[in-house]
């Protein structure tokens, strides 16, 4: 408490802390900002974001599975919107949502971008007093309404695995196989579920509110869920970091393939 009095009246940045306390901030708003202008150059770009237009399944494709960037699934096409609004600004909204809602993320932007506070014990702007999360950051209490967009995400994304697991045979029909694509989709799904189950709201939502597990219904489910969330919430911010990579790392991947720029190696 001391010490945060006194560097809030030496200025920003300023502090008694011996560490590189600044690579933190730093790190996450070189990261943050990078993955958000892949993240909107592709929205905006919006080709080769498939493999196998329309395919789905085995229906088009003559000799591999269909493969969809997470950036643009669900893949949603309205004939009568104008060809500037890519499918990705239908859907981006709603996991962009649920990461700037998140409260880890919360945290990890607040101090890179508003320096509000750079971080513990480090002089804030002059003359910011803290007011909490008011007026235009009341939005953050969406968060749960994001989380339960995040859990209907993951069961389209899961549904683009089983697609990329499903290879076409000359007599038309298809049999079980798998590529590098599919093994990339299917990681990034995995760690994407990994952040998601781990989520706070979620926490909260499967075990909170309850003084006695035993005392209400499904209380022994409830306690084993709770219990589950809560070891995958202690390592949220490292699930963070890695699907947010995944997730783009897998755009980048069909990107790639879609282009015909490297080919997509199968390997069962
Ligand atoms: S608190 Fe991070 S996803 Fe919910």
């Amino acid at each position: 408490m001391g010490i945060a009095t006194t560097t809030e009246r030496k200025g920003l940045g300023k502090s008694e802390r011996r560490d590189a306390w600044w690579v933190g901030p730093l790190a996450t708003a070189l990261a943050l900002g990078a993955f958000g202008v892949y993240a909107t150059f592709r929205a905006v770009y919006a080709t080769d974001f498939e493999l196998g237009h329309g395919a789905r399944f085995h229906t088009q494709l003559p000799d591999h599975a269909y493969l969809l960037s997470p950036f643009f699934s669900p893949l949603i096409v309205l004939p009568w919107l104008p060809a500037w609004i890519s499918p990705a600004f239908l859907i981006l909204w709603a996991p962009g949502g649920f990461r700037l809602t998140c409260y880890y993320y919360r945290k990890a932007y607040y101090r890179a971008f508003f320096l509000d506070p750079p971080g513990c014990a480090v002089g804030e702007p002059r003359g910011r007093r803290y007011q909490g999360e008011r007026r235009l950051f009341l939005f953050q209490n969406l968060h749960r309404f994001f989380l339960y967009l995040a859990l209907a995400f993951l069961v389209v994304l899961s549904i683009d695995v089983v697609h990329a697991c499903c290879w076409p045979t000359p007599d038309g029909g298809w049999r079980f196989g798998i590529s590098i694509g599919t093994l990339v989709l299917a990681a990034n799904t995995a760690c994407l579920g990994l952040y998601t189950f781990g989520c706070h709201s979620l926490r909260h939502l499967v075990g909170g509110n309850v003084d006695c597990y035993s005392c209400v219904a499904f209380g022994h489910t409830r306690h084993r869920l709770w219990k589950g969330v809560s070891a995958l919430n202690k390592h949220h911010m490292r699930w963070a970091w890695v699907s947010l990579f995944t997730v783009g790392f897998a755009d980048f991947y069909v990107w790639l393939v879609a282009a015909g720029t490297i080919a997509d190696w199968r390997i069962l």
